[in-house]
Order: structure tokens, then C-alpha cells, then sequence
């Protein structure tokens, strides 16, 4: 018996139905992590060899280290140089992103990702599901959030709760799409139990997953979710009062801190600013010239 396995379409891949001996391992709690001897460290590895990003999630990511908040650049400045960089490549927009991988490089290297699993902290044993993320794979954008809740780690997927539902409120607000502009997904991709906050060794266990995802799909930019995401991927201890309105730099990426949906449900004084922050992060992506499926034409 198989299944029929909805993070695929989520992730728009083709459907598939995963023979049933798979299941435990895909949806459950993949096998133990490969031998050191399997981590080779490779960088994104698409061009025709998807299984050589089979060990990607216990690989240090390639694009660790110290972050640049210190480098804090004016929106137009680091725009200008991702729309520099990307009129120096040769590949027509749309077709590619990141570092010219195509579309189904990217499909296949998430996908092998995902199939991959994570077992690398004691949350795996926990959760029902793991939830890798779901998305376009070469989407403009990347939306980080904290953790998945109940109902992620029932479905398997990311933001499928009350605060989901306001995040894709919040993306159509600015015309962007879940489905097609955005790839979603968390820094932990297992629930912490009763929903508490991350500890710091989840987050380091989970973080080199995340940013290999980053890496595969070469977003033109990052949308952090409240504090765990921005603090998580900047290195820092700083509140989103602090981070927001500011347009980071991650590996060149242009980076904006948000406070996360489930705040704005929690304290409505939260609406304004945030809703301030997304113009800016609209802004941003038009500079980009990233102006979201949902535009009106
Ligand atoms: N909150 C998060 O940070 N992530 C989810 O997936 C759901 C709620």
C-alpha cells in the first residue's frame, strides 16, 4: 500500500504515491543520521546529480558563520547589488535562481532533503510529524518561523494553524502567494513538546538543515518571523523591536525581521508595526523586482 505524500504538491513537485515500507521513515522518524563517512561537504550540488545532496542535512552548511548584522546596508544599496548580480548571470529570470540551478534541481535536492529526514535532536522522538517545509523550491522569497504547533505536527506541514492563516493573509496583503512566491518553513522542524520555545541545542541541531534549504532554493530574500527566526539566523540575542525595519544581510540576502503572526493574535498593538514592516518588506521586493503573483495587473 502507499501513500499519497502532500508535501510534494505542497513543495510543487509532481504527486507521488510512496510505496508503504517507506512511510515510517519519510513521516515518522527517518533513520539514524548516515556515518561521518557518508558527509562529504558539498555545496549545492544540482547540476544533474540530485543524489548528492542526499547528505546535505548533517553537512555543515556551506554558508555558515558569523553573520553580518554588522553590516547593516541601506535597502537600495543591497538591492542594487543582488540586482546587479543577478543581471550578470546568463540564465533568463524565471527559469533559474540561486546559483543558476534550475527548478527540478532545486525540486530534487529539496526533495532528497526531505526524504533525508533529521533525527539529530531528541524532538525527533516526539513529534508525529516532521515538518521539512512546503513551497515553491525556487521561490523569490523564504519565510522563516519558529516551530511547528499541534496542528503542523498532525499535518506535516508549516503554519497550517490559526497563526498560518494569518500569515497568509499577511503574504496576500503584499501579493505574494503561498504557493507559488514563498517557500515556508520553521528554524525547528519538529515540535517542541506543549509548544515551548526552542532550546538553543535544537536550534544549532536544526539550523544547518535550514540553511542548506536557503542554499538550494537561492531566494532573493528572507522574511524572519519573530524573534527565535531572526535570532536563530543572525547570531544575536537582539528583540524584533530592535531587528525590524531594518533590511539585513545574510550571504548577501537581503534579510527583514517581522513580529511573528502569532504575537499579532496574541497582542493586536503588534498590527500596526507589523503591517508597517511588511510595506517595507514590499518595498524591498520590488526593488528587486519581485512584485508577488497576487498583483493586481
Ligand atoms: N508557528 C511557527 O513558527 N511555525 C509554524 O509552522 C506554525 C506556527
Amino acid at each position: 500500500m502507499g501513500i499519497y505524500f502532500r508535501q510534494q504538491t505542497e513543495m510543487a513537485m509532481p504527486d507521488v504515491v510512496i510505496d508503504g515500507t517507506l512511510i515510517p521513515l519519510l513521516l515518522k522518524r527517518p533513520s539514524t543520521d548516515a556515518p561521518r563517512s557518508d558527509r562529504s561537504s558539498r555545496r549545492l550540488p544540482l547540476k544533474g546529480n540530485a543524489a548528492a545532496s542526499a547528505s546535505a542535512s548533517n553537512t555543515p552548511s556551506s554558508i555558515d558563520g558569523k553573520n553580518r548584522l554588522s553590516s547593516l546596508r541601506p535597502i537600495g544599496q543591497l538591492a542594487a547589488s543582488a540586482v546587479k548580480m543577478r543581471e550578470s548571470t546568463a540564465e533568463p529570470a524565471g527559469t533559474t535562481e540561486g546559483d543558476g540551478a534550475s527548478l527540478t534541481e532545486k525540486r530534487a535536492a529539496l526533495k532528497e532533503l526531505l526524504i533525508k529526514g533529521c533525527n539529530r535532536c531528541p524532538l525527533a522522538q516526539h513529534r508525529r510529524k516532521f515538518v521539512f517545509g512546503a513551497g515553491n523550491a525556487g521561490a523569490p522569497v523564504v519565510v522563516i518561523g519558529e516551530a511547528p504547533g499541534r496542528e503542523e505536527d498532525e499535518q506535516g506541514l508549516p503554519f497550517v494553524g490559526a497563526a498560518g492563516q494569518l500569515l497568509t493573509s499577511m503574504l496576500a496583503a503584499i501579493n505574494l502567494n503561498r504557493s507559488d512566491d514563498v517557500f515556508i518553513t520553521n528554524v525547528l522542524k519538529c515540535r517542541p513538546p506543549g509548544n515551548r520555545n526552542p532550546e538553543t541545542a535544537e536550534i544549532t541541531a536544526c539550523l544547518p538543515l535550514l540553511k542548506r534549504q536557503i542554499e538550494i532554493i537561492g531566494p532573493r530574500a528572507l522574511l524572519l518571523l519573530g524573534r527565535i527566526a531572526a535570532n536563530a539566523m543572525f547570531d544575536t540575542g537582539d528583540s524584533v523591536g530592535k531587528l525590524r525595519g531594518k533590511t539585513l544581510d545574510y550571504h548577501g540576502i537581503p534579510a527583514m525581521v517581522i513580529y511573528h503572526p502569532a504575537a499579532l493574535l496574541r497582542n493586536a498593538a503588534y498590527k500596526r508595526p507589523a503591517w508597517e514592516d511588511l510595506q517595507q518588506f514590499q518595498k524591498l521586493l520590488s526593488t528587486l523586482g519581485v512584485y508577488g503573483s497576487l498583483r493586481k495587473k
